[in-house]
Formats: C-alpha cells, structure tokens, sequence
C-alpha cells in the first residue's frame, strides 16, 4: 500500500501566517505541520510515499524533508498542484504514483495522537473499496458527518448545518484504484471544490465503504482556533509525541511494516 499526502490548497483561513508560506510547514509546537501526517503514514507501516505541495514556496518542502531521511525512508516523492480545487483535485494528482495499488490519504493539517495500523492492516486485507475512520466531536458541523444505520456508514454530508451525527469523517481516507475513476466523474460544488466526501459517497453507494471509529484525540490545523488547539494537544502529549506513537504500537517499525502485492 502507498501512502499520499495533501498539503495543497491556499490556506486562506491561516492569513496572514500562509501569505509568503505553505500552511503545511507552519509550526505545531516543536516540528512543521507536514511532520506529523507524515510520521503517521510511517506509524502505520507505509514507507512509499508521495506529498501533494501547492501554493507558495512549494520548493521548501524538499529543503524541508529532503528524501524523508528522518523519517527511516529511502525516499520521498513530490508533486504540485496549481490553485485550490479542492481535496480530491489534489489526490487526482497522485494516480501515476498510486499506479493501482490501493493507497492511504492522509490531510497535511490532520493530527492524531495514537496509530491508525489497526485499520491500515484492515483495509490490507479489505477486498475492495474504500474505509474512513470516525471520530464523535463537539462540532460536527466543521466537518464531514456520516449518517449510520446500525453499524452501516449511508451518506455522508459535507459541513451540514444540521448535522445527522456528532461523527466526523476525519482526514484519513483509505481507497482502491476506482477512486481516480470516481474523482474524473465529480463536478465542483457551491464552494468551487471537488469534494473528497463526493468521493466516499460513490463508494457508499457502491455498498464498498467501511469504517472504523478513530481511538485517541484527532485534531485539524486549518483555522487559529483548531491550529492553536492542536498545538496544545500536541504539547500536552509530550515533546516526542511522534516518537511515543511509534512506541504505543509496541512494535519494531520493521514489523509493522504493511506491504502488498505492486
Ligand atoms: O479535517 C477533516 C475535514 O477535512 C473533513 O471532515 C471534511 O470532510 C473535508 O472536506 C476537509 O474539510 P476542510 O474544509 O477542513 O478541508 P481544507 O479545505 O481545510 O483542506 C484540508 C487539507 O486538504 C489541507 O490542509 C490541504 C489539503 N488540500 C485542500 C484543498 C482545498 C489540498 O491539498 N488542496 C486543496 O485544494
């Protein structure tokens, strides 16, 4: 499996902070944003990786992670998407690299605390599809919310006014290779964006999506007031809090490793 990272977009709601840079390489606490979705993608055993830049100063990005060598990898793959299009604009940009393989997708503002190798390894053996992972919060209206019936994700709306669940869908999406098919089918919506819960919602209809509900906190980076909570949460999981991620996995990353058929 192959892991991709959205660190596109404008950032618009970070101004004047994302004016001369690329909100993805701002500070949370001790280490630029983009360090921790990809420590994730590393946590959960995936090491092929490709971050999706965009905006400004795009190339710091490679003076940044270089090829990942902090991380344990042999190498980082890179590409660039031009404007705001929207989340599923910019994992379009990724199908070459995906080249079929079932991929996980991980926002660059999106931070966790614990692993998601559990739900990883799940979708390893998931014969088709797609998988999202759930997270009840205070303010369901941020985000995604998933409508269930019983255990069964049936819809998914996007920054609903009246929310149907307090269950975000977070900003880890794992897909097959349909998902480059279903993004050529979108069309913009209101806000000018090709929407990623669009996405899941063809695999919903499809009757492919499974989900999980995400264990340990989860928090976006893309407004001053969730960019300031995450910080906290982040100090106030300790100095090394990707390190201790590792760690909770209580196994060798060697062993964790996730690897398919190419
Ligand atoms: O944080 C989780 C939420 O993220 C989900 O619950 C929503 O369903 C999903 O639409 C998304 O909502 P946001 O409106 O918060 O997404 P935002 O526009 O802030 O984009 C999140 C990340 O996606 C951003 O940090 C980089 C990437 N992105 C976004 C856009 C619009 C791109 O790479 N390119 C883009 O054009």
């Amino acid at each position: 499996m192959k892991g991709v990272i959205l660190a596109g977009g404008l950032g618009t709601r970070l101004l004047p902070l994302t004016r001369v840079t690329n909100k993805h390489l701002l500070p949370v606490y001790d280490r630029p944003m983009i360090y921790y979705p990809i420590q994730c993608l590393v946590n959960a055993g995936i090491e092929d990786i490709m971050v999706v830049t965009g905006g400004n100063d795009a190339g710091d990005f490679l003076t940044l992670l270089g090829n990942g060598k902090e991380f344990g990898l042999r190498d980082l793959h890179y590409t660039y998407q031009e404007g705001e299009g929207g989340i599923a604009d910019a994992l379009r940009l990724a199908e070459n690299f995906a080249d079929g393989d079932k991929i996980v997708v991980v926002l660059g503002d999106n931070i966790i605390e614990k692993t998601i190798k559990q739900a990883v390894g799940e979708f390893f053996t998931q014969q088709r599809g797609a998988k999202i992972l759930l997270k009840e919060v205070p303010d369901p209206e941020r985000f995604g919310v998933a409508e269930l019936n019983g255990e069964n994700v049936i819809g998914i709306e996007e920054k609903p006014k009246k929310p149907k669940s307090n269950l975000a869908v977070i900003g880890i999406y794992m897909y097959d290779r349909q998902v480059f098919e279903f993004i050529r089918g979108l069309k913009p919506s209101e806000r000018g964006e090709l929407e990623i819960t669009d996405v899941n919602n063809f695999y919903i209809e499809q009757g492919t999506l499974t989900h999980s509900t995400l264990d340990g906190w989860w928090s976006d980076a893309g407004t001053f007031s969730s960019l300031d909570r995450t910080w906290r949460l982040v100090a106030d999981s300790g100095a090394n809090l990707v390190g201790d991620n590792a760690k909770a996995d209580g196994v060798e990353k060697s062993a964790a490793s996730v690897t398919g058929p190419k």
